[in-house]
């Protein structure tokens, strides 16, 4: 099995609402605000794709504010079954060119301080750590706040996309 990468369209929902049930415990996106993610929000969302069968098989989505060129990686998955195999890595990869298409400067994200593989992949990517947050998540876990500059513009600006594009999501992001 090969995987391919594409844009979503609002037909993923039903695919998105699967790989959420199936990737995180407990603390997801509701079918509501992945409907909102695809169809309305300023956001950008890649899935990867199994071929041959085009089951999808992970996504990501990137959050745009308007007037700033700080982007966030919102969410980011893969399904258990297919991961090992570089999805991740290549649906990060391809997220990052299309935030330097739109000229953002810098990619940023809060990881789960617990969650050990996404840690590694982010930083061998070249992301480094802005800051802790106590108590971030729903279950009392601390995140990670990361970040990667993506240019070197002197007009980079350093801040934080809040999740009020599509209500607060209790894990965060990512
Ligand atoms: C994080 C996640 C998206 C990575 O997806 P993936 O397709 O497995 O990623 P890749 O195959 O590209 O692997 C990325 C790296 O992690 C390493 N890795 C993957 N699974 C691993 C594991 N179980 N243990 C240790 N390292 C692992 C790979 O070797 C690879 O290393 P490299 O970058 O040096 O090549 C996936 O594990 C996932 O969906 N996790 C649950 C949801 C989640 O945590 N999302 C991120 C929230 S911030």
């Amino acid at each position: 099995m090969s995987c391919s990468l594409r844009a979503a369209t609002v037909t993923d929902l039903d695919a998105l609402c699967h790989l959420e049930s199936i990737c995180f415990d407990g603390d997801r996106f509701t079918r509501r605000q992945l409907a909102y993610l695809l169809a309305r929000a300023n956001a950008y969302t890649l899935v990867a794709y199994a071929t041959p069968g085009n089951e999808v098989v992970g996504y990501a989505t990137l959050l745009f504010r308007r007037n700033s060129r700080v982007t966030r990686l919102y969410s980011f998955c893969v399904a258990p079954q297919t991961r090992g195999g570089g999805v991740g890595r290549a649906l990060l990869e391809a997220l990052e060119r299309e935030a330097r298409r739109r000229d953002m400067t810098r990619l940023q994200l809060e990881v789960r301080a617990d969650n050990r593989v996404a840690l590694g992949l982010y930083r061998r990517m070249g992301f480094s750590v802005l800051r802790w947050l106590d108590d971030y998540y729903v279950d009392g876990c601390a995140a990670w706040q990361m970040s990667k500059l993506l240019s070197d513009s002197t007009l980079e600006e350093c801040s934080t996309i809040s999740s009020d594009a599509v209500g607060k999501r209790a894990r965060g992001s990512c």
